[in-house]
């Protein structure tokens, strides 16, 4: 179909789209839908032409009050595997997060590794493949990983990690997790890290420090060993700060650095 932009326009706005969180294509050419005879008025009329005289009274129907964070504490605590807390959290149907997204983002790596990496929430690429992790800040990740010996695709502890995130579903437009949403997942989360037994963390960014130390400011945490749910706990920048700061790579060498010597002191 004839547009009239040009590829760079056309590309611009595409992505603008994107942006804004179009992810599908449900059209092989789109509607101009301003263009369109403004009929919906006429038919909506007909369709609500009163039927019944007596005005009604507005019934008020009572909210059920659920405690969202006690239904995903009883959630995670009848998980006694890790295949259980995925369908427990498969199962869990309190956060309208799950209904926007595309997959479950559960975890990767190998479960039982001493590394546990917890970020923050999967974005496009996570949510399609399903796994954390896989788009341009996972690959640094992996990079970084790899830096200091680490592979989540090794099969033994030594050298395997495991790596999942505060929120297992991705937030619409890539936002950032909110305060109630983090605390609803936050007994899974925690349920997953005593289920995976890694003997250190790494808490990857803002949210993840939130979730698990209830402190924020990653540029002042970074660096320092924290205690999260008993274990040693790192906090890094996260890798998706990296790649718009590559100046901040310097430090996160030394965090690395220091993770990998907790690693040979035994942790
Ligand atoms: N950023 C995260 O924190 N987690 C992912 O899985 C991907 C990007």
């Amino acid at each position: 179909m004839e547009s009239g932009l040009d590829h760079r326009s056309a590309r611009a706005l595409l992505e603008w789209h994107m942006a804004l969180g179009a992810d599908e294509c449900i059209q092989d050419s789109p509607i101009d839908r301003y263009a369109l005879p403004d009929t919906a008025p006429a038919v909506a009329r007909k369709a609500v032409a009163p039927v019944v005289a007596e005005p009604q009274r507005p019934q008020i129907v009572p909210m059920a009050q659920v405690d969202t964070v006690a239904e995903a504490e009883r959630a995670a605590a009848g998980a006694t595997d890790l295949a259980g807390l995925r369908a427990a959290l498969e199962g869990f149907e309190h956060c309208d997060l799950k209904r926007g997204a595309r997959n479950l983002v559960f975890a990767d790596g190998m479960a039982g590794a001493r590394v546990m990496v917890v970020g923050e929430a999967p974005g496009r690429d996570e949510d399609l493949e399903g796994r954390p992790f896989v788009g341009q800040a996972g690959q640094l990740l992996d990079r970084m990983l790899a830096a200091i010996g680490l592979a989540r695709e090794a099969t033994d502890r030594e050298a395997a990690v495991y790596i999942t995130n505060v929120l297992p579903w991705r937030p619409p437009q890539n936002r950032d997790p909110d305060a109630g949403e983090i605390a609803m997942m936050r007994p899974f989360l925690e349920r997953h890290i005593a289920l995976a037994r890694p003997d250190v963390l790494i808490l990857m960014g803002n949210h993840a420090c939130d979730a698990l130390l209830q402190r924020k400011g990653i540029l002042r945490l970074r660096g320092q060993w924290a205690e999260a749910v008993g274990l040693p706990a790192m906090p890094m920048t996260h890798p998706a700060y990296l790649l718009r700061n590559p100046a901040a790579k310097r430090e996160a060498w030394a965090d690395l650095l220091a993770v990998q010597a907790r690693l040979r002191e035994g942790a």
